[in-house]
């Protein structure tokens, strides 16, 4: 294998993902992924014909987001039909997964130039909308693991963990603190760009509506925890309840404390983002000077019925594979799915929290699923260069029980 590397990077804000509320909400989700095609071209030194593949990650490929949102979004943007796509789902990875199988694409030789990225529109394909729920409804699986949605999963880690409701919220302040901080000094800038309405031009939005600055600790405590009465809902065989059930997986937990609220977990948003990824032979023959390179990308499975604790294993597992040890990272991405999932992976590495969504995470900013991870990746790079520093991880729980995680290196 040869090197992989990133080029450029390109996002849109996120917007609010409900209808009504956020400004993306009356924008059709292959328009949104059309106008990050659209910008990355205009701003890199290539032509769209010379693409080899576009990667997209959907979580809800269903409706508006089916029929291949990938290859729509290309012949929307206006580019040459050559130009294939394919769209995948590896749930809330879905977005950083497509970076890395373009990045595997180039680095096999392949492949020469790759856009890579995600693309979710949850104002208008909800969350669950494919149906599936946790596992398909497959009652002889169930009989093996009985998986609970990620919300109990989240409240479930809380409690083993030990994590306080002031814990769990301060994570969430900081969030939020780390994230204004983050819009007032226009760090964001470098990969943002505004969404405008494809027939008028008007500019839709051009910051991250998410956000609210005003938070304080005593709101957010004052917040009623938001997977209680899921918790109780009658889900198992023999009627036992979702709390039933994820405790007779974890019976050392005793009670599940319902600590997630709508103040620390993600939020629900609309929004995309992708990468251009080019191979070594690429760089050298066009004589591009690349941005990062990307050092070590992997994915592992975890249990699934507490669903959210791959992130650990998978940091540990690609720092291996780069032969880096925790301390050599500079700047982490945690995805913050909930607060317990930051909390948790920060105490499993052992890493220091100041390192840790330096610029806010999905609790303040919002998580458009499929597009989250190009996401984090494009703000850990855009970070990197705003301060010098070298190394980023990037890692992200996910449905199932599974872990990712990507290192990249400035170059
Ligand atoms: C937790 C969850 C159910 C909350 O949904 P919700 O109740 O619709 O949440 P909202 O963001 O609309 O907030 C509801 C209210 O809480 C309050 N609130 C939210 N954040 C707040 C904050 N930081 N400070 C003060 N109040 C806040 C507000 O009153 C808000 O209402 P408003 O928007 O009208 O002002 C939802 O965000 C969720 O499911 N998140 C996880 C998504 C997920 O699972 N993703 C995959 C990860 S594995």
């Amino acid at each position: 294998m040869t090197a992989s590397y990133i080029i450029d990077t390109a996002r849109t804000p996120r917007g609010r993902g409900k209808q009504g509320k956020g400004s993306l909400s009356n924008l059709h989700p292959q328009e949104l992924l059309a106008q990050v095609l659209n910008t990355l071209r205009q701003r890199g030194g290539w032509s769209a014909s010379e693409v080899d593949d576009v990667m997209v990650g959907c979580v809800s490929q269903v409706g508006e987001q089916g029929a291949n949102i990938a290859r729509n979004a290309v012949l929307a943007a206006g580019w040459p039909i050559e130009v294939p796509a394919a769209s995948l789902n590896r749930f809330c990875s879905s977005g950083l997964q497509a970076i890395h199988f373009g990045a595997m694409g180039v680095a096999s030789g392949a492949m020469d130039l790759v856009v890579a990225g995600g693309v979710e529109s949850m104002s208008r394909i909800p969350m669950g909308s494919d149906g599936g729920g946790q596992d398909g409804g497959n009652e002889h699986l169930r009989e093996r693991f009985f998986q609970v949605p990620q919300g109990i999963s989240a409240d479930l880690i809380a409690t083993l963990e030990g994590f306080s409701r002031v814990e769990i919220d301060a994570l969430a302040l900081r969030s939020q603190r780390n994230a204004v901080r983050a819009i007032e000094e226009g760090r964001f800038a470098k990969s943002l760009f505004p969404v405008k309405d494809p027939r008028t031009g008007a500019v839709l939005l051009e910051r991250d509506e998410f956000p609210r600055p005003d938070t304080t600790a005593e709101a957010l405590a004052a917040l009623k925890p938001s997977f209680v009465s899921l918790g109780q809902l009658a889900a198992g065989p023999g009627g036992e309840t979702l709390d039933q059930l994820a405790l007779q997986a974890y019976p050392r937990a005793r009670t599940i404390q319902h600590v997630h609220t709508a103040g620390n977990s993600s939020g629900i948003a609309d929004g995309a983002a992708a990468v251009v990824l080019a191979s070594e032979r690429y760089v050298r023959e066009k004589g591009v000077k690349p941005r990062a390179r990307i050092r070590a990308m992997t994915t592992v499975g975890s249990e699934p019925v507490l669903m959210l604790t791959g992130p650990a294993p998978a940091s540990e597992k690609a720092l291996r594979i780069a032969g880096m040890k925790a301390r050599d990272i500079s700047l982490w991405e945690i995805n913050e799915a909930f607060s317990a999932v930051v909390l948790q992976t920060t105490r499993a590495l052992g890493i220091d929290p100041d390192r840790v969504n330096v610029n806010g995470g999905a609790i303040a900013l919002g998580h458009p699923l499929g597009a989250t991870g190009a996401m984090l990746l494009g703000t850990a790079l855009d970070e990197l260069e705003r301060t010098g520093q070298e190394t980023a991880l990037i890692t992200m729980c996910i449905g199932g029980g599974q872990g990712i995680a990507t290192i990249i290196e400035r170059l």
